[in-house]
């Protein structure tokens, strides 16, 4: 009887120590990925603004590609690099009034875009807080 039990055990021994192993070595290989690759511990970050640019073929030829690199200007110029992100769309489907800029999480849209009205929309809604952040 002992020995069928002892028997049993080393069956299931044999059986389970490959997964055991497996296991391990995942378990080893990840920490050690961590170890040598510090950016995969990083979170997932969300700016705090976003400004999207229309850069689809109309926006585009009235501006909106100068408008991306003017607002990116604007983030560096004022320390906001990763709290604020420009993010470049195609066609929005408002091409009567291209160059359209769109500007979270006001969700205030703005049409015919130009550098003089983009400095005053980064005042009124990247630079000033929204309600959410005033308390
Ligand atoms: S290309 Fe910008 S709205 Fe169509």
């Amino acid at each position: 009887m002992l020995l069928s039990v002892k028997l049993f055990s080393l069956i299931i021994f044999v059986h389970i120590q490959p997964e055991i192993t497996k296991l391990f070595l995942r378990e080893s290989a990840l920490a050690i990925y961590k170890t040598v690759n510090p950016y995969m511990s990083k979170h997932f970050n969300t700016p705090d603004k976003v400004i999207y640019v229309c850069t689809g073929s109309k926006c585009k030829k009235k501006g909106g590609k100068d408008l991306g690199k003017f607002f990116r200007g604007m983030i560096k110029d004022m320390g906001l690099k990763g709290q604020v992100e420009i993010v470049k769309t195609e066609c929005t489907d408002r091409c009567d009034y291209a160059p359209v800029v769109c500007m979270q999480p006001d969700n205030a849209w703005m049409p015919q875009m130009n550098e003089a009205k983009a400095q005053e929309a980064f005042q009124e809604h990247v630079l000033r807080a929204t309600p959410n952040e005033r308390h």
